[in-house]
């Protein structure tokens, strides 16, 4: 399934930040991505979007954005749906780069 999926512009992405191990805070500046970018366990999230292709969902917790971008790339290809994202830390931990 990676093998389709991989040129779709959310997973570029994603390769982008596991090659380099940076993301970008909502200055632009680059910040070190310590996470793993776990493509097995997140494409489960896309599934589930592509699946039951909601009108809306709610993600808590979205740090960097990575679990994001795959629920995102769902509801693009979905051709429907909104989601909303919360995190109380997001400024603090996160600088808003998610
Ligand atoms: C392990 S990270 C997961 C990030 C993201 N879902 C992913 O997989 O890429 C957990 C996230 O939950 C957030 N969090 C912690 N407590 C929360 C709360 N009460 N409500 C919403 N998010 C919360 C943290 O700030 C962190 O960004």
């Amino acid at each position: 399934m990676w093998e389709q999926l991989k040129s779709k512009p959310a997973f570029q992405l994603l390769e982008e930040i596991k090659r380099t191990g940076i993301v970008y805070d909502m200055q632009g500046n680059p910040c070190p991505f310590e996470d793993q970018v776990d493509h097995e366990s997140y494409l489960a999230l896309y599934q589930i979007m592509r699946s039951f292709k909601p009108d809306m969902s709610l993600e808590l917790g979205f740090a960097h954005g990575c679990s994001t971008l795959y629920m995102l790339q769902g509801l693009a290809d979905n051709g429907k749906g909104t989601l909303i994202s919360v995190d109380p830390f997001q400024l603090t931990n996160y600088k808003g780069g998610g």
